[in-house]
């Protein structure tokens, strides 16, 4: 199956002198350098990435980095100076002008900034307002117009207007009037970033929560970057209408592509971005229920360790066996690791649970901080100069 939406060497630029800035760009001259030799503005240049079905994607960069021209070409609002987009593997450049618009009504639609609400128009009329464009018959559009205000949380208020809702609830509507029209990839460009923090926060909140359940393909557009971290399941990272960096949000935090890339990242809070599951190292060691005391122990003094997880036969952890307590099984003749070599020295978490809830935990037993499934099978461990290593990431060395 293709990816849902698939950029292929993206390139924007304004002006009237076109095919120069794009001889210039091919050869590497910057985006500053071409717009004082041709007078137009590289907004795009040469990016490529493919998003799949159920990914919220984010595109992450400053003021001018061209990330509303690139999500513009997405749908071909803005028309491509190079390059091509794909959707569901069909080439937009195939497409009528006809074609075209129902593309942009059904299937890779646009979500506006301030989502602007129509201020006589009820709150469920707003919600429905994209199929009602759609010219999607009433009865229909009333259906998906309320089970998205329900999603939003706000279906009690359906029949109040936009101006009798307090800002937050305004911006769930708007939320809501994307989520009825359903449409196969929805475009945000910077939705949240007019709001104050606590909304914000909310919001945001809310699309991570409306993810899980309904795994909509979205390209969000932010210039904040613990926003990208908080919501992306991937990030493009945009300088000068250029990709400098493609990946997961502890990806980049952990292996910055570069100096820039670094010195954005310096700002983010790591301990809420990383995860167990992004920390997670192969035990160096561990011991089954029934292993042969001595053998353990042996094990554990060339590992110079202190204890070890003993799991039974379906990967769970039955506890610690430490060394004091296998020296004592060896001497007094008890030869299988049994309960009374096990301790609950130890402590275990789900690998979905971000840094800043277990770091206290990380260091302060025999054995490391395990990582556990939710029927407590060891995935991993944590060991503390994994967490020493994240927190203390540096930039990849550039080649050459
Ligand atoms: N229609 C246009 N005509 C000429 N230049 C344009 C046009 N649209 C965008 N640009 C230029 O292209 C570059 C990228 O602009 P773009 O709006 O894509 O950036 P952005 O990352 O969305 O910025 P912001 O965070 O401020 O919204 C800028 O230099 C901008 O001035
Ligand atoms: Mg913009």
């Amino acid at each position: 199956m293709p990816p849902v939406l698939r950029a292929t060497g993206l390139t924007k630029v304004f002006g009237p002198r076109e095919q120069e800035a794009l001889r210039l760009a091919g050869e590497g001259v910057g985006r500053d350098d071409v717009l004082r030799r041709t007078g137009c503005t590289l907004a795009v240049h040469d990016v490529g990435f493919a998003v799949e079905r159920g990914e919220l994607f984010v595109v992450m960069g400053l003021s001018g980095s061209g990330k509303s021209t690139l999500v513009r070409l997405l749908n071909r609002i803005v028309e491509p100076s190079a390059g091509t987009v794909e959707v569901d593997g069909q080439d937009l450049r195939a497409l009528s002008d006809a074609d075209l618009r129902n593309l942009r009504n059904e299937r890779v639609s646009m979500v506006f900034q301030h989502f602007a609400l129509l201020p006589h128009r009820s709150v469920r009329e707003n919600a429905a307002y994209a199929l009602k464009v759609r010219g999607v018959p009433a009865a229909e559009q009333r259906e998906r117009a309320d089970w998205a205000l329900r999603t939003v949380g706000l279906l009690d208020r359906a029949d109040a207007r936009p101006d009798q809702l307090s800002g937050g609830m305004q911006q769930r509507v708007g939320l809501a009037r994307a989520l009825a029209a359903d449409s196969d990839v929805l475009l945000m460009d910077e939705p949240f970033s007019a709001l104050d923090p606590l909304i914000r926060r909310d919001m945001q909140d809310l699309l991570v929560q409306l993810q899980t359940e309904l795994h909509k393909t979205i390209v969000f557009i932010t210039h904040d970057l613990n926003e990208a971290m908080r919501l992306g399941d991937r990030i493009l990272m945009l300088k000068d209408g250029r990709t400098v960096q493609l990946g997961t949000g502890p990806e980049i935090i952990s292996a910055p592509a570069d100096e820039y890339v670094a010195d954005f990242t310096s700002d983010v809070d790591r301990t809420r971005v990383l995860t167990a599951g992004d920390l997670l190292r192969e035990p160096r060691m561990t011991a089954r229920l029934g292993q042969s005391t001595g053998e353990v122990l042996r094990t554990l003094g060339a590992a110079e360790a202190n204890g070890v997880y003993v799991l039974d036969d379906g990967q769970r952890i039955a506890g610690v066996a430490r060394d004091d307590l296998l020296a004592r099984a060896v001497q007094e003749g008890r030869t299988a690791v049994g309960a009374r070599e096990l301790v609950a020295d130890y402590a275990t978490i789900a690998p979905d649970r971000p840094l800043v809830e277990f770091i206290h935990l990380v260091g302060k037993h025999a054995v490391p901080l395990g990582v556990v499934d939710g029927s407590g099978r060891l995935l991993g461990v944590v060991p503390r100069a994994a967490v020493l290593d994240a927190l203390a990431a540096v930039p990849a060395r550039r080649e050459g």
